[in-house]
Order: C-alpha cells, then structure tokens, then sequence
C-alpha cells in the first residue's frame, strides 16, 4: 500500500487527476507533467538538432533502447524478450498473423473480450478458415471452460488477462497450465493487465502477453509492447520485415532478423512517444508497481462496497484484487446518458457494451475514497 504523502505526489503529479474526477485509466491512464515535459525536450531537442547524422542515430536507438529496459522492468522480463508495439491490437495481430494456420484449425477465446481481440479473430476465421470457439470465463469459469474447449484442432488460447468489463482477473496460471499440457501456446491480452495488477512475465511463462502504453502505463497513445517467450521466437513467421525488424549491429550484413522478439518490432514509432513512455514508465516504476497496484485495489473494492448499498445499482463484484468496479445499471436508465451526464460534472467514467451494459469505474493508485465517494453520489442521483 502507499503512504498517504505518496498518493498526493503521484496526484501532484497529475494535473488531469486534480482538474477531473478521473475513474477512466482503463481507456486513457493520466499523463504526468514529467512525460510532457520528457516528450517536449525530445521534440526541442529534434526541432533544432535536424534529427539526423550521428547524434540523431544514436539518441533514435537510445529512445527504443530506453523504453524496452524501462518496458521489461514493468513487466518482469527481459528487454529482448519485448517488441515495441503502437497497441495491444498491434501485438494481436503479429502474434495472428505470424502462426502457420491451416483452414479447420480452432482458436479457443472468451466470451468477454475486447474488439482489439475479437476483430483480428474475427479476420483470421475470415481469411484463413480458422475457427474460433468462444467459451465462457466469466465467474472462475474461464480455466474449466477453456480446458473443456480444447481439441487436436486448438491451436491458440486467446483471452485477456483481465477483464476490460468487470476487472476480474482471470486464473491465466491455470489456462496457461492447461494449453501448455497440450503445447498449445497463449496469447494474453494485457491491456488492462500490466500496471492494473502486478505483472511478472517471467514468473507467468505466458508465451504471447500484449500491452498498451497508454492505459496503466501512464504513457503516451501509439505505445504498447509485445512479449514473446524465447522458445516462441522461432515460431511465428513474422508478418512483415523492416528496417528495425533485421539486426544492423555494425559488422553484421543487416539481412537476418534479431534474435529475440524485437524482430517483431512494428517500426516507425514516434520518438516523442518513445520519450513519453519510458517517462511515464519510469513515474510509475518510481512509485512501486506492486504498492501501488495493491492500493488502487483496496480504494477500488470499497468503492464496490459504496455502490452496493446504492438502490437500483447490480455490482458486478468480481472480488479479489482488481482496480475496477463495475455495476448495471437499472433498465431504464441507459449508460450513455449516465456516464454523458457525469463528464457533465467532471467525472470521467465508461460504460461497457453488454447484456447488461455496464457503468465501469477503473480506479488508479492516485484516486481517493473520497473522490469515490463522490462519483457514488453523482451516480445515486442519476439513477434514482
Ligand atoms: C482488454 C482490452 N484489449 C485491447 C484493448 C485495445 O487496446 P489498444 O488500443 O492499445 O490496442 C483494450 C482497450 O480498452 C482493452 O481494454
């Protein structure tokens, strides 16, 4: 958990969280005042520099070089074990379209994920014949029902880590025990994982795991990275080749990929964005990923408690340690309205599509009880 001293330097650090009441970090995470400033020198610096000759190349390599150390320490892995992404859907579609699929092969998914998986997937089953079983993994079910769901057909579990809906956190040990029984390989949407719960790659020996800069990171849009597990490296054909996906290492003929998973690497990302991210990377690194995970959980879980007591409210309480809490709202009271109405008063929440749809509030380590209390109140009168 964090001191209270630490919770106000990471608000003083945050203009965004002291002007708004800013429950939305699963969409956009706040950017602190270091990156812009990170972001602003870079740009001073390339503005007057020109950005070329050798003092451009090497700051270019520094910035990638910068963000994957400060990406892998996030993340509990290695630098080369990464690839710089601009999303998490980046890292979907490397991982999709570098597997040698053959028509009739079978993807196992959940029945609660994000259009940046199910659209690619949904590409694969068109393009490719490929077809995708959608299984249940809400509620603990999602070890079972994936397990259930395997065939000599499987040739990829694709599921987040965390729910974008509700925050629970799915058993991924458990999946990743059960397709690795069958050399089945998993791709982990971690979009509202890494930086909304500790997240050690390493430990989890998940194969794929993909992530968003500029979610719980903190970092800029356009950033995101990929890891890939050494022994997966040599198994997707990479979909494209690049300037930066070929190791150029001086005395090397620049024409074999890289050993690792840079050779996934997307290219072309803004430096500035490159700058930002490990700005905000290191912000947060600075704090104390696990603290502050565990104290955006517990503000998030009484908040839970709050809108329980709320008449009309159904709380779609996933329990355990997740920084979201998530409600249905009555019937008659459409989302859209609810949450337009709370931007109104300067709360920024989302609702989810769904059956029901829901008010979801993602709660990051800088947000108070009292904040909270606040968005319970706006909420109540809303829906009475
Ligand atoms: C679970 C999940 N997956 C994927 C995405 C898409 O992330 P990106 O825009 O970085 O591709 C989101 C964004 O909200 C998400 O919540």
């Amino acid at each position: 958990m964090l001191s209270n001293a630490t919770v106000l330097a990471m608000r003083a650090d945050l203009p965004s969280v002291t002007s708004r009441l800013y429950l939305n970090t699963g969409t956009f995470g706040p950017l602190p005042s270091v990156t812009r400033e990170a972001m602003r020198q870079h740009l001073d610096w390339a503005t007057k520099s020109g950005r070329i000759g050798s003092a451009g190349l090497a700051r270019w390599h520094e910035l990638e070089a910068d963000a994957r150390a400060a990406l892998a320490t996030a993340l509990g892995c290695r630098p080369e074990q990464l690839a710089l992404t601009h999303s998490t859907t980046d890292g979907v579609n490397t991982v999709l379209a570098g597997l040698p699929w053959q028509a009739g092969d079978e993807v196992v998914t959940g029945s609660v994920e994000h259009p940046g998986l199910i659209d690619p997937l949904a590409h694969l089953a068109e393009t490719r014949g490929v077809v995708v079983r959608t299984v249940g993994t809400t509620d603990g079910r999602a070890v079972d029902s994936v397990t259930a769901a395997l065939t000599e057909r499987t040739r990829l579990v694709a599921c987040s880590h965390v729910l974008w809906s509700t925050g629970e956190v799915l058993d991924l040990a458990g999946i990743l025990a059960a397709a690795g029984a069958r050399d089945i390989p998993v791709l982990a949407d971690g979009a509202q994982g890494a930086g909304a719960i500790p997240v050690d790659l390493t430990a989890l020996g998940c194969d794929f795991y993909t992530v968003s800069g500029q979610k719980w990171l903190c970092g800029p849009s356009g950033t995101g990275a990929l890891y890939v597990r050494p022994d997966r490296v040599d198994t997707l054909v990479p979909a494209w080749r690049s300037y930066v996906t070929n190791d150029r290492t001086p005395g090397t003929r620049g024409d074999k990929p890289w050993p690792g998973a840079r050779r996934y690497d997307v290219g072309a990302i803004s430096l500035v964005a490159l700058a930002g991210l490990t700005s905000s990377l290191r912000w947060r690194l600075g704090h104390g990923m696990a603290a502050a995970c565990a104290q955006a959980a517990d503000v998030a879980a009484r908040l839970r408690t709050r809108l329980a007591d709320v008449p009309g409210l159904d709380v779609a309480d996933p329990g355990g340690p997740t920084p979201f809490a998530a409600v249905a709202l009555p019937a008659a009271v459409p989302p859209e309205r609810v949450v337009a109405r709370l931007e109104a008063d300067g709360i920024f929440a989302r609702w989810i599509p769904g059956t029901p749809p829901m008010l979801r509030a993602s709660v990051g380590p800088w947000n108070t009880d009292e904040e909270c209390e606040r968005f319970v109140d706006s909420v109540r009168g809303l829906v009475r």
